[in-house]
């Protein structure tokens, strides 16, 4: 099945199930201190949960652009080096906003898995939600008992409250969850090793394909949990793992979600992606990890600029900037790509996935020309990085000295974008070798001086003249805009929080 044929059934089945369905919000959140981009499909959706805005379709179903760069949900670094992880993904999600809960989401879940895309029942595990004495919460005997009627018990595990109990930051809407893995090993391995062994322990071949989360609490400053006012139904398929699972790969690069890219990269490049199995030699996979990096980075910056955020210094945009930075030094290192290409991929994916979201044909020139011009800009850097590294390196030599000082190599690392391995390699052409244990010093400050300055932290609502159950009853109500006819309205502020602001 090809994967807009995946996604549409995705959508279709819902639909069926009485589910309305809408268009994936914006990657990049405007007007939330507490995220820079959507990390999940429920966080356009936060303040439905939270009971802050009114539910205006009780059941909804979609597919969200996610993004996981930063903040509590960053997979950036295995992103290229694994092949199951990325920065943009997209999330098929159904909703039940105090509709439906456990019963149907799990049944639902399993119909569409095994019978409308026909996956293999002896390859899927569940887990659920084992408890939590530190939060006083019980083990999830309805979820256990719903999956009890489809799936063998020895394959439903018991999950504890890192991997069962979705929470979308430190505060906010959150709840225990099952998860549905799947296990893509040859049966060999699979009479050997029980998948049950595999699942939640990091085997590429054995991943989780949906999260259902069963809202019920909402985490507050304190990290007490307080219950919500309704339950429910928050669920994320990874739609990049489950095209890769009906096509029958073992990778998600492998599939049709990924391929024409990657076949774009091999052209410009003069390189051969070979699949994972094949890529024995260091130097193959040097050319794998590098075209999985481009393949997956250029889809986070085409759609971030689509959706109206260029790379900037600052906030998002630098988050963009560092990313599309990020893919250029694989190119320049492993392909040997020595002047700007990233935006030469951009038709490629524009005629890939622009039926599905049609702003990326729309701003397809806006996002070529400001890709192209943020490459031309950065090769320069690389070239001036390349003579500092060189003078570096005659001047270490000079001194008589064998290692390259560490904060030289953090500064070329972090002024020129020099990852630590190119550095090190040139270092080696002059017989040295450089400081690695001053450099994590000087990285893990500045990861440390970036946290604190990205922190934005909310504060519990505080109410004014009202009880919070008041509050909650009142919000269903649609909010009047009066601003076409009037220019002053009295009003009354029945609750407020403090909200420190990104980087403030
Ligand atoms: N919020 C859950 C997740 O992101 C399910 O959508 O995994």
């Amino acid at each position: 099945m090809e994967a807009h044929k995946v996604r549409q059934t995705f959508l279709d089945f819902f639909k069926s199930k009485q589910h309305h369905i809408v268009p994936s919000a914006p990657m990049v959140v405007k007007g939330d201190p507490t995220l820079l981009f959507n990390n999940s499909g429920m966080a356009p959706f936060k303040d439905i949960f939270l009971g802050n805005a009114p539910i205006k379709w009780a059941r909804v179903a979609d597919t969200q652009k996610c993004l996981r760069v930063s903040g509590k949900h960053n997979d950036l670094e295995e992103v290229g080096v694994d092949t199951y992880h990325h920065t943009m993904f997209e999330m098929l999600g159904n909703w039940s906003f105090g509709d439906y809960f456990k019963k149907e989401a799990i049944t639902w879940a399993w119909e569409l898995l095994t019978e409308v895309y026909k996956i293999d029942k002896n390859r899927l595990y569940v887990t659920v939600f084992e408890g939590s004495k530190e939060d006083g919460l019980a083990f999830d005997q309805e979820a256990y008992d719903t999956w009890k009627q489809f799936i063998d018990p020895s394959r439903i595990l018991n999950g504890n409250k890192k991997d069962n109990f979705w929470e979308m930051g430190d505060t906010g809407p959150c709840g225990p969850c099952t998860e549905i893995h799947y296990d893509g090993r040859s049966d060999e391995e699979r009479q050997t090793v029980s998948g049950a062994l595999r699942v939640n322990n990091d085997d590429p071949l054995v991943i989780e394909i949906w999260n259902n989360v069963f809202m019920e609490f909402e985490r507050r400053a304190d990290g007490s949990l307080i219950k919500l006012p309704k339950q429910h139904v928050d669920t994320g398929m990874g739609f990049e793992r489950l095209v890769r699972v009906l096509q029958g790969k073992s990778s998600n690069y492998d599939s049709d979600v990924f391929s024409p890219l990657i076949n774009k990269i091999e052209e410009l490049s003069g390189h051969r992606y070979k699949p994972e199995d094949e890529a024995h030699h260091k130097k193959q996979q040097l050319v794998n990890i590098a075209m999985r990096v481009i393949a997956d980075h250029i889809r986070t910056i085409s759609f971030s600029i689509a959706d109206g955020q260029l790379p900037a210094n600052t906030g998002a945009g630098y988050v963009i900037r560092r990313i599309l930075r990020r893919a250029i030094r694989y190119g320049y290192q492993s392909l040997n790509l020595k002047e700007p290409f990233m935006y030469r991929i951009v038709p490629t994916l524009a005629h890939q996935m622009g039926e599905a979201f049609p702003e990326l044909q729309a701003q397809k020139l806006l996002i070529e020309k400001v890709i192209k011009e943020e490459e031309s800009s950065f090769y320069k850097t690389l070239e001036i990085g390349l003579k500092r590294i060189d003078q570096i390196c005659i001047d270490t030599t000079t001194a008589k000295k064998q290692v390259v000082d560490g904060k030289q190599v953090f500064e070329l690392y972090d002024t020129f974008g020099f990852p630590i391995d190119l550095t090190s390699l040139i270092a080696r052409g002059y017989q040295l070798s450089i400081d690695e244990v001053a450099f994590n010093k000087y990285l893990d400050e500045q990861k440390n001086r970036s946290r604190a300055a990205t922190a934005a932290d909310t504060d519990d609502w505080v109410y004014v003249g009202i009880t919070r159950q008041e509050a909650e009853k009142t919000q269903d109500k649609e909010t009047d805009f009066v601003g076409y006819d009037a220019l002053e309205r009295e009003t009354k502020i029945v609750r407020y929080r403090k909200v420190k602001q990104k980087n403030k």
